[in-house]
């Protein structure tokens, strides 16, 4: 059995732009467990407070998966870490070093021996705490192999249980990576109930070859993320490691705990809540994977399938269309029992005010799709969840004059209402933000999609906003698009101020 380590929520929020709030942590972390994931990595919880207290929330909330959260070789961070993840069912520390060359004269300034103490010291005093600790020797892939075989030594004998060997900056090859994992395995861990864990990043697009590699040379645990988000260019994709030795398991003869069908919920509420769209060729879980394009492809997979399709969509959770679940007649029944589908808890209280909710859209939209509703219990339709809030607007454009937007803000404390001008009224909408706002704030991209079919489609903005070289992405749902718009950009800097 392979175990499947989620860094969604800590390797995965560090992705530029993919910071998630408490709220939608927890919502992710709920998905997660329906999927099966072993280990849950819930964040890091001495980086900040808000890290903190989403690492506990998750550690008191989840039954079923080991919880976890990283900690660097310090006294502060393991008891931070200890602190927020003491009262999980399952816990373990995760602690971490450098152990590159490179790694050591420019970011530790540690000599080998001053890292073999600091592993020696750090992870005996993690032990102390809690007997499931897991050592990653970071950069291991760029790590002297002697110098590696040393530092794993010494972590075993301090009493960590798991070791991972990163390939932390994507730098790595699949005989090589191996080859890296085979001479661990054989030169230390042996016969040791230890488990050898690997986690890959995407810099070459190797990070799921390299895991798949990792796994023939003797890994028992695969280190990954959702939609493949993460550091740069990403980490391995779950959903990609999972499927492929699920569809290959008559080469790799291996099975992990993952319920695939969880994989697409997983995906979508993700890039809903990130604000992140998968590329539409996104091995697994992209919108054209099972979309057959060549009249000789659809001529074959309508004989039969297996022509040119190597997995059941329906394996993946994919449903045939976004099903048309409810409209202006459906009743609370039929809701809540959408919303609990869709792996959102609701309590009779919640469920009054969110069916009112689900009316006032029900007036102006035909047909309800998961998407919807799914935005709707993120406080994403119509609204933004955050400190500044949408009073009310006005726009008014016509050909060949300038546009004109009134906002009207709320900060929780005050209402603040400005005009703003520009080519168009969502060019007069953002000037208007920025008046607001009196902050620089760059918009760095922009887009405007139909989420569903037809007139009453809801009209989905997404931004990015650079603000002193962090992004923040945002996300606005409407049936006008011209709101949509509006959304997205107090979505994003609703973001900067949590951060
Ligand atoms: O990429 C990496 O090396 C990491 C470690 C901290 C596990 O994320
Ligand atoms: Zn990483």
């Amino acid at each position: 059995m392979i175990k499947i380590f989620d860094t969604t929520l800590r390797d995965g929020e560090q992705s530029p732009g993919c910071s998630m709030n408490l709220n939608e942590k927890l919502q992710m972390a709920k998905q997660l467990e329906r999927l099966g994931v072993d280990i849950i990595e819930a964040g890091f919880p001495a980086a900040s407070p808000g890290d903190f207290e989403s690492v506990k929330a998750i550690a008191n909330l989840l039954k079923k998966p080991v919880i976890t959260g990283l900690a660097r070789c310090t006294k502060n961070d393991i008891d931070k870490d200890f602190a927020a993840i003491k009262d999980a069912n399952h816990k373990r520390i995760h602690v971490f070093i450098a152990t590159s060359d490179i790694h050591l004269e420019y970011k530790l300034k540690k000599t080998r021996a001053e890292v073999l103490e600091s592993v020696k010291k750090y992870v005996s005093y993690a032990k102390s705490l809690v007997d499931d600790i897991e050592f990653s020797a970071e950069d291991a892939s760029r790590t002297d192999l002697d110098f590696l075989c040393q530092v794993v030594e010494v972590a075993i004998e301090a009493g960590a249980t798991t070791i991972n060997l990163p390939d932390t900056v994507g730098y790595a090859v699949p005989t090589e990576y191996a080859h890296m994992i085979k001479t661990v395995k054989d030169r230390v861990v042996g016969e040791q109930d230890i488990v050898l864990s690997v986690h890959c990043h995407n810099d070459l697009g190797l990070a799921v070859a390299n895991s798949l590699a990792a796994v023939e040379a003797g890994a028992t645990q695969i280190e990954c993320t959702i939609n493949g988000i993460g550091e740069r260019a990403g980490n391995a994709a779950l959903e990609e490691v999972v499927m492929a030795l699920k569809t290959r398991n008559d080469y790799y003869g291996v099975d992990t705990n993952i319920n695939t069908k969880e994989i697409m919920p997983a995906s979508n509420l993700l890039e809903q809540i990130t604000a992140t769209k998968v590329s539409p060729t996104k091995p697994i879980v992209g919108k054209n994977v099972f979309a057959h394009e060549s009249g000789i492809h659809q001529h074959g997979v309508l004989q039969n399938k297996s022509t040119y399709e190597i997995m059941d969509p329906a394996m993946i959770g994919i449903v045939d269309q976004e099903n048309i679940v409810l409209g202006k007649h459906s009743g609370k029944h039929a809701l809540r029992s959408k919303i609990e589908d869709l792996g959102f808890e609701i309590e009779d209280e919640e469920l009054e005010e969110v069916f009112v909710k689900f009316k006032n859209i029900a007036d102006n939209k035909k047909n309800i799709y998961d998407s919807d509703i799914r935005a709707l219990m993120l406080g994403q339709l119509n609204q933004v969840s955050g400190h500044y809030q949408l009073v009310d607007y006005s726009s008014f454009t016509s050909d060949g004059k300038e546009s004109k937007t009134i906002i009207k803000l709320s900060n929780g404390t005050e209402t603040i209402e400005r005009v703003g001008s520009g080519a168009g009224p969502i060019d007069a909408a953002f000037d208007c933000m920025k008046n607001i706002l009196e902050d620089q704030f760059i918009l760095e991209d922009f887009r405007i999609n139909s989420v569903t079919a037809g007139q009453d489609a809801l009209g989905e903005t997404t931004l990015s906003l650079k603000h002193n070289d962090h992004q923040y992405n945002g996300r606005g749902l409407s049936n006008d698009i011209i709101k949509s718009g509006i959304l997205a950009y107090i979505n994003a800097i609703n973001k900067q101020v949590e951060a």
